[in-house]
């Protein structure tokens, strides 16, 4: 089955085309990252506007990359929650449209739960063989900090969740304060490369597996206005405080889940300090680690492709009243 997927949740506008949940024929992806950082963070006019004004040129790239055309297209899959309620709309009446015309199934898709598919990708690195359910998934993004039990395809179960920020949202935050360009993600782990998480900043500790990252961030902002001179140093141990309590909390819940396979995915789990550290920690658990190409950590739309797939297999169609969830978990 040949599923175009559509993924317009946040500040990213992408279309792919993914043969059999699995093979990835196309991905394109505009980021608009450019447009939301003299702001500090993602506007969400501004995100609808501009999806509007690319997606159906995205769309029309992911046919001719994919060397496919529309009416070869089997089935619509869209991300239509969680994410920014005008942003989402974009790329969910995109769907709609073609799937009304093309008379061809149309399915909604949940964001998160598309990161987690982004672990069957087939350009994805992970140790061995192909991932199947069940497994433990830790997803790390912008707007949300979950430990998921995938029981099956379709089945996922939240067993952590964060309280406060979410582990994404603390990295750009702490780099704001740090004075380092939006989004700070990707600049914390590249300055942190140079530099020794020599600062023992807290770990919170919370019921289950729970995270909070807001004392963290207020504990670093509070250390920077005392010690303004060391920034790289200050970046690598904020970093490791975010990384040890992630992979101290997903190997117990994969442990108490009974499961012997971590997947990770979300844009934080670009993080080069976490893959490495979550690499460590599974050989020693002796627990098989899967972790997308970082293409498939950020926002994309081969993984709602496969997300859809999955849902189409065993479950009906949406129907073109399909709402967006703006607000909606998993
Ligand atoms: O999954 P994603 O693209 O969007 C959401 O669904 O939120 O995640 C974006 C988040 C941002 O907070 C960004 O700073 C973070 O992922 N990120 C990173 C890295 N690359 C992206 N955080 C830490 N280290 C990175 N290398
Ligand atoms: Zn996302």
């Amino acid at each position: 089955m040949i599923v175009l997927g559509i993924e317009t949740s946040c500040d990213e506008t992408s279309a792919a085309v993914v043969k059999n949940g699995r093979q990835v024929l196309s991905n394109i992806i505009a980021s608009q990252v450019d447009l939301h950082a003299p702001f500090g963070g993602v506007v969400p006019e501004i995100a609808a506007r501009r999806h509007i004004e690319c997606i159906g040129f995205i769309v029309d790239e992911a046919l001719k990359k994919a060397n496919l055309s529309l009416s070869q297209m089997e089935a619509y899959a869209v991300a239509n929650g969680p994410g920014l309620a005008g942003a989402l709309l974009v790329g969910l009446n995109y769907a709609k449209g073609l799937s009304f015309v093309n008379k061809k199934p149309l399915i909604g898709v949940n964001h998160i739960q598309g990161h987690v598919c982004a672990n069957f990708l087939s350009e994805k690195e992970h140790e061995e063989g192909e991932l199947k359910p069940p497994f433990l998934s830790l997803v790390v993004s912008g707007g949300h900090t979950l430990l998921l039990a995938v029981d099956d395809y379709n089945t996922y179960r939240v067993v952590g969740a964060t309280r406060d920020d979410a582990a994404g949202e603390a990295f750009d935050k702490v780099a704001r304060v740090l004075g380092l360009p939006y989004p700070g993600g990707p600049e914390i782990d590249k300055i942190a490369k140079t530099a020794s998480p020599s600062i023992d900043f807290p770990r919170a500790r919370v019921d289950g597996f729970d995270f909070s990252f807001s004392g963290l961030k207020t504990a670093v902002v509070q250390y920077f206005q005392k010690n303004p001179d060391n920034i790289p140093d200050i970046a690598a141990s904020f970093q490791k405080a975010v990384v040890d309590v992630l992979i101290e909390r997903a190997v117990a819940a994969c442990v108490s889940e009974g499961y012997n396979k971590i997947a990770l995915a979300g844009g934080v789990a670009c993080n080069s300090a976490l893959r490495r550290a979550m690499q460590d920690a599974c050989k020693e658990k002796e627990l098989q680690l899967f972790m997308p190409a970082p293409v498939f950590c950020t926002d994309n739309a081969a993984m709602i492709a496969c997300r859809g797939y999955y849902r189409l297999l065993t479950e009906n169609a949406d129907d073109l009243d399909l709402n967006a969830f703006p607000g909606r978990m998993v």
